[in-house]
């Protein structure tokens, strides 16, 4: 029994919904976001996680290249001295796409590890299948002259590494971001350890059925990043043709019966589908409301449908600085046309 105090307006997180994965550990079907964009700083975003744990979340999405790891460590660290079991939070991290080499897996998760103040993660996720990295902030032309393609044997060599920390204890599970359905085809053919989740953009107009089916059909749990639809990313990734899922007619109406923002219904729709959406926020009132929207009762039948309805297929993280110099666009990241663009 864990002697840590929720906060009195929190929500129990035995009444937050839970994901059962392939091994049957259970992640919660809701955790927070940590990237801070360009916007927020790494103490507003460690204080924010304090501040989520205080009101229920137990799940905290990390990674090595949001530059705040160390500081989301020491708030993990008080939660803990403050009677909260470690056993009883889901933390996530990602290797970087500068650490795929031999050995660097290890080393980037001893890091993670390190300044997580952690002796184990729950999940650690490849961030993106491609070894191409970029100097932060930089603008969307701007090209990695050593990008390369996807390469599966490469891919390999870097899952090897994943399935090492599993077998060594510093990781429970290990899982993909940013993958399509004919990468995944692969991995699952040649993985000795499966991918438990798999991470990928998801909000109401960005649904991507056909990947979600294909992850879910396969015994992996979905992951939804941006499940908001990302208002605050970087003015770098914005483009004309975006829309705004908080500005639909549909999730518009749905908030106002529920006398809610938008956003938590965005979260809502999230959880009831059946991934694990992981908004970002360093708000307690937004953090706070979009964990009781998890836990509260759910859309109706009508509203789900309505909500299947309005997506746009519009991919918001396109990953333009990923792109190697003889790739034609962004959607050469994405295999739109079935098959691993090269
Ligand atoms: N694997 C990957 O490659 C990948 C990529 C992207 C993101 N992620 C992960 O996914 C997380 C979430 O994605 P995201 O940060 O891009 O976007 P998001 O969660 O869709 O949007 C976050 C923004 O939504 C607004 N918001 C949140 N809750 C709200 C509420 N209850 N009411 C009103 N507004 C609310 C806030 O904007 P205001 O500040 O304007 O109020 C907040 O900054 C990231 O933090 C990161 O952990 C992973």
């Amino acid at each position: 029994m864990s002697s840590f105090t929720l906060a009195s307006d929190g929500v129990d997180p035995n009444c937050v919904p839970t994901r059962t994965l392939s091994t049957g550990a259970k992640i919660p079907a809701i955790g927070l976001g940590t990237f801070g964009s360009d916007r927020f700083s790494g103490e507003a975003i460690a204080a924010a996680v304090k501040g989520a744990i205080a009101v229920g979340y137990r799940h905290i999405d990390c990674a090595a290249v949001y530059g705040n790891e160390h500081l989301i460590g020491s708030a993990l660290q008080a939660v803990m001295a403050g009677g909260l079991p470690r056993e009883e939070l889901w933390i996530t991290s990602k290797v970087w796409n500068d650490m795929h080499g031999e050995g660097d897996v290890l080393l980037a998760c001893a890091r993670t590890l390190k300044d997580l103040k952690l002796d184990y993660l729950d999940l650690y996720l490849i961030h993106w299948p491609f070894p191409n990295y970029h100097a932060p902030g930089v603008g969307v032309d701007s090209r990695d002259p050593h990008a390369r393609p996807y390469l599966h044997e490469n891919y390999m060599k870097t899952w090897r590494q994943m399935e090492r920390l599993v077998t060594a204890g510093l990781v429970r599970h290990i899982g993909t971001s940013n993958m399509t359905i004919p990468k995944l085809k692969l991995l699952l053919r040649d993985a000795q350890i499966k991918p438990a989740c798999n991470e990928m953009e998801l909000h109401p107009h960005f649904q991507q059925p056909e990947l979600f089916k294909f992850v879910v059909d396969n015994g992996i749990v979905p992951i939804g990043f941006s499940p908001i639809g990302s208002p605050t990313r970087p003015d770098r990734d914005k483009t004309r043709d975006d829309t705004v899922d908080i500005e639909d007619p549909v999730i518009v109406k749905i908030a106002q019966r529920l006398g809610v923002h938008p956003a938590v219904v965005c979260v809502k729709w999230g959880v009831q589908r059946g991934q694990v959406p992981i908004p970002f926020s360093v708000y307690r009132e937004q953090y706070l409301s979009n964990l009781q929207g998890a836990a509260s009762d759910p859309l109706t039948a009508e509203e789900m449908q309505a909500i299947a309805g309005i997506d746009k297929n519009c991919r918001l993280i396109k990953g333009q600085v990923f792109l190697w110099e003889s790739a034609k666009d962004w959607e050469d990241l994405w295999d739109v046309k079935g098959e691993i663009a090269v």
